[in-house]
């Protein structure tokens, strides 16, 4: 672990197992689930150890040992009984249709008359813009076109899962309509980054199609105590990671592509409170078990939504992805901790009383995990050397500096 900090991104990169592969010749990876790597960045193929060839179809890299149903059963009365409370507590944080932005409010209408010429101011705005920047909004893009495999995650959880497809509970509905809020995301960003010229479209198109048949590897367990910690963490991820690719577009001068990233944020934000909000209900009636499941998640650490993403190339995607988020500060190690103890201090895991003897030591090592996490990540950045460029087919190949 210490290994992997020294290049600053342990947090980010956070699925822990062993995770490179190689490819074979008929471009499918290998798998090999034993390697330790020192870094998973720049590392020989010299070092890995082949063992299993990679299946078609299958994740890019082996997931951990899959728990499922970890709630006990008893407890989804619990959801039943918040029924009622998330109808007025949590379905008020959508916006209705017709009140929602649409990504055609932020694009050329190629329909009116002109709109080749603000087209082409799009483009000459996109130049500014360096290729680095475009790598982190190609993956941000990618993440959020990834939709698919977190409605179907949400649909995993014990007790508030869609059962029908159009089930009239109240979680049911705000995972659909959450799921449609947040599908103009992709669309946005990736007509944006269409129209933009800067990218190689096919590419990205294919990390995507890998990335949903990839499904994500979030330890969640089937629980949703385990499930909306992890969606408060996400959406807290998300706001923050547009918020600073808005400020980046900014910086360079391009107001509308800030426009752009900052409507997606604000989005995010209003999503990170609807998610926080359950859990803080959760922390409420049933302190011991919530502050389990959040020192759990946080033992786990938190995997990216698109930490499996492969674009039939670089095996280590990815990592590259995360190094140059971190390099250019669109989502860092230091965002990781901010964001965590943010929801320290959002559920007041610091005051709870009445805990067993479980719960006290997990309110400990939750309370305690912050300093250790910053601790380690100003070693790791006083050891940060020069890491070396590399391509990026989102790109045309184009070399970044990770
Ligand atoms: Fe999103
Ligand atoms: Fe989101």
């Amino acid at each position: 672990m210490a290994s992997r900090l020294a290049f600053g991104v342990e947090p980010f990169i956070c699925f822990s197992q062993s995770k490179s592969s190689r490819r074979n010749g008929n471009g499918y990876g290998l798998r090999s689930p034993t390697i330790s790597m020192a870094s998973t960045i720049g590392a020989s193929s010299s070092t890995a150890k082949v063992e299993t060839p990679k299946k078609p179809f299958s994740p890019p890299r082996e997931v951990h040992v899959q728990v499922a149903h970890s709630m006990p059963s008893q407890k989804i009365e619990i959801f039943k009984s918040l029924e009622n409370w998330a109808e007025t507590n949590i379905l008020t944080h959508l916006k209705p249709v017709e009140k929602c932005w649409q990504p055609q409010d932020f694009l050329p209408d190629t329909s009116s008359e002109g709109y080749e010429v603000q087209i082409k101011e799009l483009r000459e705005r996109a130049k500014e813009l360096p290729d680095e920047y475009f790598v982190c909004l190609v993956g941000d893009m990618i993440t959020e076109e990834a939709l698919p495999t977190y409605q179907t995650m949400l649909n995993t959880l014990d007790g508030v899962r869609d059962e029908t497809g159009a089930s009239l509970t109240s979680w049911a509905i705000w995972t659909r309509a959450w799921t449609a809020e947040e599908n103009r995301h992709g669309d946005l960003l990736n007509r944006y980054l269409y129209l933009s010229g800067r990218v190689d479209m096919r590419q990205i198109e294919k990390t995507i199609q890998y990335l949903i048949g990839s499904g994500m590897d979030p330890r969640t367990e089937n629980n949703p105590y385990l499930g909306f910690i992890y969606t408060s963490f996400q959406e807290r991820a998300t706001f923050i990671s547009h918020g600073n690719t808005a400020r980046h577009a900014k910086d360079k001068g391009d107001l509308k592509l800030a426009q752009i990233c900052g409507i997606i944020a604000s989005d995010e934000k209003r999503h990170e409170t609807a998610y926080t909000k359950i859990v803080e209900k959760l922390f409420e009636i049933d302190p011991d078990d919530t502050v389990l499941a959040f020192a759990d998640m946080m033992r786990k650490k938190i995997s990216m939504p698109a930490h499996l993403m492969y674009d039939g190339r670089d095996d280590n995607l990815f990592d590259h992805f995360s190094s140059v988020a971190q390099r250019i500060g669109v989502y860092t190690a230091k965002d990781y901790a901010d964001i965590l103890e943010f929801l320290v201090d959002r559920w007041k895991v610091g005051g709870l009383s009445g805990l067993s003897a479980e719960g006290r030591r997990a309110q400990e090592y939750v309370c305690t995990l912050v300093p250790r996490i910053r601790r380690l990540e100003e070693r790791a950045q006083g050891r940060a050397k020069l890491r070396p460029k590399v391509g990026f087919s989102w790109i045309f190949d184009r070399e970044v500096q990770l």
